[in-house]
């Protein structure tokens, strides 16, 4: 679907400037589509140097939310003879308002319309349009009353003055005219208030009856509205009370050949909304503090066992001990990461970095060793990221205290240990790869003998369902040990 950025380049030389004002109309137009109850279109006329035929063309498009729309088609780009769309032309060229009927696809009746001019920089550089489906009965008092406020806006839009320069009326997250509507004129004395917009200002304790008296006189201190009244630019503003009371105001000055004669505010109530988000923030910090403690409970098992591998005089106790030490901080990393940033996924490559400078601790114990981590994996569902990490960190322990055995701790041979991860399709893939003495000829994965990599293969393949090769690289190639993990990122128990 073309943008009105692209049809007007495509279909006119109208000027940076004026195409970013209607783009800004359009951004702001779900205001006036839903006070008129109306479908809107915008239309310019065609420019193309190539041809001298009088046409315009729809450059947007736009459906009320509180009604059903007149047209099922999508129009954006539509071009029409002028013979086809004369009120149009009309209000193009004489620069006023024009309104009548014209025929629609569908309709029996005739569709009443209204073509008002838009003006930027004093030149009339397009034509919106509404059309007004059938009215349910008399229009209401409420429905009277937007439709005068929609009047006064197609008075700015001709006039120049809407949409605004400062900022956009109308978005996601912003009020809408269903929320609730509060008038005030030109002095800011209340003219109405829905009934939403009552029952926000119940919220706030005002509760007199309000007509015709401002909104300060009544004890609420409104900025949103003074500012609109005071400079002519709309306006936003929360208003809290305590915990529990959230309203957004949104004030729209509405201005009469520059004169603020009146300012509609739309206000949501947002109350239910802040106290959800308050308790999903409370929730998250209940689950950070669990992963804290479950961290802090882990440091504390692996000090014990190191308490205890000193304590012990035999030296395969000593080694068992440090080992399991080992493998419980690694736990920990990942619990460390959790509690500073809780969710359904993790950045791996934190852990990653607290893995290796652990295994490096290790490894200073036995010979020199580099850890060189290449790539990254990003953020990984935290059920696949602690297993994972506590494999990744057996796997480079194991590089760092068996590749280089026969090498003394002080000769000069620099072990290189790399680890390159890399995500593969639906994978999450890590290799690790160093330059030591390679597997042993009778090694084989497959027969559980030692710990290290029974843990490992349980993990990989039992617990992520994934996959896990060792081999060993000849030596032409460099030499030492190949490991690769591959895991799933999106099956698992
Ligand atoms: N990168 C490697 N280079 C050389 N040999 C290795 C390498 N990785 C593993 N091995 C060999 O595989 C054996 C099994 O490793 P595994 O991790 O299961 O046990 P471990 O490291 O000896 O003891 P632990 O249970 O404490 O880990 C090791 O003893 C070692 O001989
Ligand atoms: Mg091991």
């Amino acid at each position: 679907m073309a943008t009105l950025f692209e049809l007007a380049g495509l279909h006119t030389t109208l000027p940076e400037a004026t195409v970013d004002h209607l783009l800004r109309l359009t951004a702001s137009w779900s205001l006036l589509s839903d006070l008129s109850f109306s479908d809107m279109l915008i239309f310019t006329k065609v420019i193309d140097p190539k041809s001298s035929a009088d046409e315009y063309v729809v450059l947007g498009q736009m459906r009320p939310n509180n009604r059903s729309t007149l047209i099922g088609d999508d129009l954006l780009g539509r071009k029409r003879a002028a013979g086809d769309v004369p009120l149009v032309k009309l209000a193009f060229e004489s620069g006023t308002r024009v309104v009548g009927e014209v025929s629609l696809d569908g309709f029996d009746d005739q569709i009443p319309v209204w073509c008002i001019p838009v003006r930027h920089g004093g030149q009339v550089v397009g034509v919106l349009q509404r059309l007004q489906g059938p009215l349910r009965g008399p229009a209401s008092l409420y429905e009277q009353a937007y439709l005068s406020i929609f009047e006064r806006l197609c008075d700015m839009v001709a006039d120049g003055a809407f949409p605004f320069r400062e900022e956009d009326v109308a978005g996601a997250g912003m009020p809408r005219i269903g929320d609730g509507i509060i008038l005030v004129d030109g002095e800011g004395r209340l003219e109405f208030a829905t009934p939403n917009a009552t029952n926000a200002l119940h919220r706030l304790g005002v509760y007199a009856s309000v007509e015709g008296r401002t909104l300060r006189e009544l004890g609420l201190k409104a900025k949103a509205l003074e500012r609109s009244l005071e400079h002519a630019i709309p306006a936003l503003e929360e208003i809290d009370r305590g915990h529990d009371i959230a309203i957004v105001l949104h004030s729209i000055p509405l201005l009469d050949h520059g004169t603020v004669t009146g300012v509609m505010t739309l206000v949501r109530d947002v109350s239910d909304l802040r106290q959800l988000n308050r308790v999903v923030l409370n929730k998250e910090a209940a689950v950070r503090e669990v992963h804290h403690r479950v961290k802090n409970n882990l440091q504390t098992i692996s000090s014990l066992l190191r308490l205890q591998a000193r304590r012990t005089e035999s030296d395969e106790t000593r080694v068992a001990l440090h080992e399991a030490e080992r493998r419980v901080r690694s736990i920990a990393v990942v619990h460390e990461v959790l509690s500073r940033e809780p969710g359904e996924e993790v950045v791996f490559d934190e852990i990653v970095r607290s893995i290796v400078l652990l295994v490096e601790d290790t490894a200073l114990a036995f010979h020199p060793v580099e850890i060189v981590v290449n790539g990254e994996l990003g953020t990984l569902p935290t059920d696949l990221a602690t297993p994972l990490a506590v494999a990744l960190a057996e796997l480079l322990t194991n590089a760092v205290e068996h590749a280089f055995t026969e090498f003394g701790p002080n000769e000069d041979v620099s072990g290189i240990v790399t680890l390159h991860l890399f995500i593969d399709g639906a994978n999450a893939v890590a290799e690790i790869r160093d330059n030591g003495r390679g597997l042993g000829a009778d090694f084989t994965l497959d027969v559980p003998t030692s710990l290290g990599l029974s843990i490992v293969r349980d993990l990989v393949r039992a617990q992520l369902h994934g996959s896990i090769e060792m081999t060993s690289v000849p030596q032409d190639q460099g030499g030492g040990t190949f490991v690769r993990v591959t895991v799933p990122t999106t099956e698992r128990d």
